[in-house]
């Protein structure tokens, strides 16, 4: 066999032993084998100075034809081993990339919480600050110093959740923040709405749960009067419920108003939700207001020969419902999450 016959030998056997060559450790071994120092390849030079002279320059040329084309497969070779690799790793890892992925709960806003909200923020613009005051209150505060006495007729309207404490309860209506809000402010005008949980010991019904939110509002000033009342009034329901909303005014009473009435809002009997909520008269009573009564100011620390003043409360629920439909006041506190996720 000439040299330049080695020559291609070794290349034929270093092409087939890279062929065979099945890991990224193999090929190594292969390059060590074959294009190394000591590799049959790279060992050939070795037999130049036998050659003549007119076979050197072919040889020459040859060999190094012969040396980068084994590198270019080597390097082929390699990135397809590579590749081979990660791929047999992903498949035993047992990942299917494909799945989609596991979605994250998201917490929303219960429905109460929004209109809430709703009804604060259309306070807040119109220039009403909110005021906060606790869920626990004593009897003087939910009752007596709304004009309610100890045996008022008035206090069966609404049935109490009494504490073991003679005289604590669970406020039955936001109204007894009234008393504290001019306590603090007195003798300055006032302006402010006060939301919270308040809680009556009923018959769990369709209508009607043992706690609910209420918002109420108080404004106290010099000549406030019931125009004010009804002009801030409409002018909130028309920005909560819609510009093209009706509301009346109808005579009512409560121990602490004089004179008191309840607002009701136009939905119209065209569906049979409205028809149902309004009991078909097309009417939703939404809330009860009036003219603070001048005993009230006056336990309020406010002289009712200078000052007079509005004051209003509302369900939240009950505009909740009105608002999404819900039949069921019941849901509110029922936690069922395909109830709350819906919202
Ligand atoms: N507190 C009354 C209720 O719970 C509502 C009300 C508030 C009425 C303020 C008049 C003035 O029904």
């Amino acid at each position: 066999m000439t040299i330049l016959e080695q020559l291609e030998a070794a290349y034929e056997v270093g092409l087939a032993g890279l062929e065979s060559a099945e890991t990224t450790e193999q090929t190594t071994e292969w390059y060590r084998e074959t294009l190394g120092k000591k590799g049959s390849v790279q060992l050939m030079s070795r037999q130049f100075g036998k050659l003549s002279n007119e076979d050197k320059p072919l040889f020459g040329k040859r060999l190094n034809e012969i040396k980068n084309e084994l590198e270019e497969k080597l390097q082929l070779r390699q990135a397809a081993l590579k590749r081979a690799e990660i791929d047999a790793k992903i498949a035993s890892d047992a990942i299917d990339v494909t799945l989609p992925g596991r979605p994250q709960p998201v917490g929303r806003l219960h429905p109460s919480t929004t209109v809430l909200r709703d009804v604060l923020r259309i306070f807040g613009d119109m220039g009403f600050q909110v005021f906060r005051s606790e869920d626990v209150v004593t009897d003087q505060l939910n009752f007596e110093e709304l004009n309610m006495p100890p045996e008022h007729p008035a206090r069966d309207m609404q049935d109490t959740f009494y504490t073991e404490d003679e005289g604590v309860l669970l406020r039955t209506h936001t109204s007894g923040g009234q008393m504290l809000a001019m306590r603090k402010f007195n003798p300055e005008p006032i302006r402010v709405v006060l939301p919270g949980m308040c809680y009556r010991n009923e018959q769990i019904t369709v209508r009607s749960e043992i706690q609910f939110h209420q918002v109420e509002g108080l404004v106290i000033g010099e000549a406030i009067s019931l125009a004010d009342l009804k002009g801030t009034l409409t002018e909130f329901a028309k920005r909560l419920f819609g510009r093209s909303v009706n509301t009346r005014f109808r005579a009512s009473y409560f121990p602490f108003t004089e004179p008191s009435a309840e607002m009701d809002v136009y939905l119209g009997t065209e569906t049979e939700r409205d028809r149902r909520i309004t009991k078909g008269t097309g009417w939703l009573e939404i809330l009860g207001c009036g003219m603070v009564h001048p005993v009230v100011l006056r336990n309020g620390g406010y002289d009712p020969e200078k000052y007079t003043g509005f004051a209003f409360g509302m369900g939240i629920e009950r505009m909740v419902m009105n608002k999404y439909g819900i039949p069921d006041i019941r849901y509110f506190w029922g936690n069922d999450l395909r109830f709350l996720e819906q919202f």
